[in-house]
């Protein structure tokens, strides 16, 4: 185990299982070995695009029982994992064993007659129907539909005012908003989807999830990061020295990488929007500094970004994964901090000056490595325990740092959540955001390069600042209401445990409380702070009228 209650709240899926083929990668390592590590990030990402290649989606009308769904499935090979959701509609993941099962399927699967015009696309996305009446009594009740778990905000402080520790209130937060394994699959699957598609034009190009839905800190409803991968073309083989000649593929010239990006992102979203099924409100945001199409995903209910040429933002991810894996306290507290953002307005779903999610966990983890003893290593911490196989040079930036979690020394902190929360707050309650930067690379702050009112350095591209988009006004709100938590959670922590369910600790924080003299006044604290950052907000926003780029 990893730091203190490590192993509470940690995903499944992050833990190697080694089942029949699925061995990891690196061949030597004894089955033991393999299981008893959490896997790298580049296994996650194998393993859930292998999955989610030889899954289909199903879709049904009501009154088919979903064991005759299986049961005809299971024709076409042996069905490794499967869940029924609704969404928009009855549908069912149907994972198979084998590929070849996907073409079997494939094989009596009809385009629609001419009864329906449309784009004849052979896709994963099926629909059945019943040929006739199937006449026979439905049992549903031995396979529930699948849920997202979604917590009402009242029922989740109720359940928060019964944990017995600040600590256990993360934790049981982090249990509700975390992605599930089901959630997981239906991203690989969409990511899949549409490589199937941009396979059409690049038959070596690969999809992948980035961004919170593989970083370990995605919460249910995020948005899924999608990235067009390359890489497997742009590998050229080894030139051969002998022979005459040295051969090269003549290729399309563009003025830069960026325009090829665009054109790129450009002829796929066309595809998209034109031809896969389920695709809806397509926007091509191709000026942004990293160009995408965002589009909504209607059979697995995603918004989705499309980059391309983004594989910093790919190394980022992987640094946040080896950062979210390596202490159960590190994803509680990300977590935490993140929904009290949330609920105070400090993020938002849409972009504009506000503190972008992705900020805000690297000031977590800027934190975390402030702490004494540091619970998190820095960035040129885990550059040294690299080895060769971990380097990374991305378009001149230094990207390298271990990827083996286990080579990472534990951490002596043994500090509770219950004292972090309150540190967190006092901490940037007081940071001299006016003079100095974040930098994770070295864990220290350093004077600020530029006058902008947060700067947190981008990790790799260290010219970078990754919340260039935040405005005076909302870092103003977010210290504020840091230091206005900071105060509740010292004075409400001292009235738990004495019989009542009132907001205490995390959940005081969340919502105003109500009952109580301090609280009160804290209440109102929270509610002015409330009301002044709605008005600069507002202010702010008609300032920024043009608007802030999604990538900034
Ligand atoms: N990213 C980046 N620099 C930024 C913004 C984003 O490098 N200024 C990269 C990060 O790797 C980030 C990913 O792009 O994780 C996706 O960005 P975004 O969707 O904004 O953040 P998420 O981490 O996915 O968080 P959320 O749950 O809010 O989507
Ligand atoms: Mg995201």
């Amino acid at each position: 185990t990893r730091g203190p209650g490590h192993g509470q709240a940690r995903r499944i899926s992050t833990e190697v299982v080694v089942q029949g083929q699925s061995q990891a990668a690196g061949g030597e390592e004894a089955d033991s070995e393999v299981s008893a590590r959490i896997k790298t990030f580049t296994e996650v990402q194998a393993e859930g695009l292998e999955q989610a290649q030889k899954t289909v989606l199903i879709s049904y009308p009501t009154g088919i029982s979903k064991k005759s769904i299986l049961q005809y499935l299971s024709h076409h090979g042996r069905i490794n994992s499967y869940f029924f959701y609704k969404g928009h509609g009855h549908h069912a993941m149907v994972e198979f064993s084998e590929k070849e099962s996907v073409g079997s399927l494939q094989d009596v699967a009809q385009i629609a007659g001419s009864s329906v015009p449309g784009i004849p696309f052979k896709s994963r996305l099926f629909t059945l129907t019943p040929r006739q009446s199937l006449g026979q009594a439905l049992d549903e009740t031995s396979i529930p539909d699948y849920q997202h778990p979604t917590i009402p905000m009242e029922d989740l402080v109720q359940k928060l005012c019964c944990a017995d520790s600040i600590s256990n209130q993360l934790y049981s937060l982090l249990n509700e908003h975390q992605l599930t394994e089901e959630n997981m699959k239906l991203r690989f699957l969409a990511c899949s989807l549409i490589q199937d598609l941009a396979r059409a034009y690049f038959p070596e190009c690969v999809v992948k999830p980035f961004g919170s839905s593989v970083s370990t800190f995605g919460k249910l409803g995020c948005d899924l990061d999608m990235f067009l991968d390359f890489d497997e073309i742009g590998k050229s083989p080894t030139p051969k020295k002998t022979g005459p000649f040295h051969v090269e593929y003549q290729i399309k010239r563009m003025p830069s990488e960026r325009a090829a990006t665009q054109k790129i992102l450009s002829v796929i979203g066309e595809c998209i929007a034109n031809f896969s099924p389920g695709c809806t409100h397509i926007q091509k945001i191709l000026d942004a500094r990293c160009p995408l199409m965002r589009f909504f995903h209607q059979p697995t209910g995603f918004h989705c970004d499309l980059t391309a040429n983004n594989r910093i933002a790919l190394r980022s991810s992987e640094l946040l994964y080896i950062y979210g894996n390596f202490d159960s306290r590190v994803r509680a507290l990300v977590f935490g901090i993140r929904c009290w953002a949330r609920t105070h307005g400090i993020t938002s779903s849409t972009s504009g000056p506000w503190i972008t999610n992705f900020s805000l966990t690297m000031m977590v983890l800027f934190f975390l490595q402030k702490r004494k003893p540091p619970i998190l290593p820095t960035l040129a911490e885990l550059k040294n325990l690299a080895d060769a196989e971990d380097k990374h040079v991305i378009g001149g930036h230094d990207c390298t740092f271990v990827s083996n979690l286990n080579k990472i020394n534990q951490t002596e902190n043994t500090e509770t959540l219950d004292v972090l929360l309150n540190e967190f707050f006092e901490y940037f309650g007081n940071f001299d955001f006016g003079s100095k930067s974040i930098n994770v690379r070295e864990g220290k702050e350093h004077s600020k390069p530029e006058p902008s009112p947060l700067y947190i350095q981008n990790p790799f591209e260290q010219t970078l600042n990754i919340s260039a988009n935040v405005n005076q006004n909302q870092l103003d709100r977010f210290v504020a209401l840091a230091r206005e938590c900071a105060w509740i959670l010292q004075q409400v922590n001292q009235d738990h445990g004495q019989g009542g369910k009132q907001p205490w600790g995390l959940a005081a924080i969340l919502v105003p409380p109500v009952i109580g003299s301090k609280k009160k006044m804290a209440k109102s604290m929270l509610t002015s702070a409330r009301l002044k950052a709605l008005l600069d907000s507002l202010r702010a926003d008609i300032a920024n009228k043009k608007g802030e780029r999604a990538f900034s």
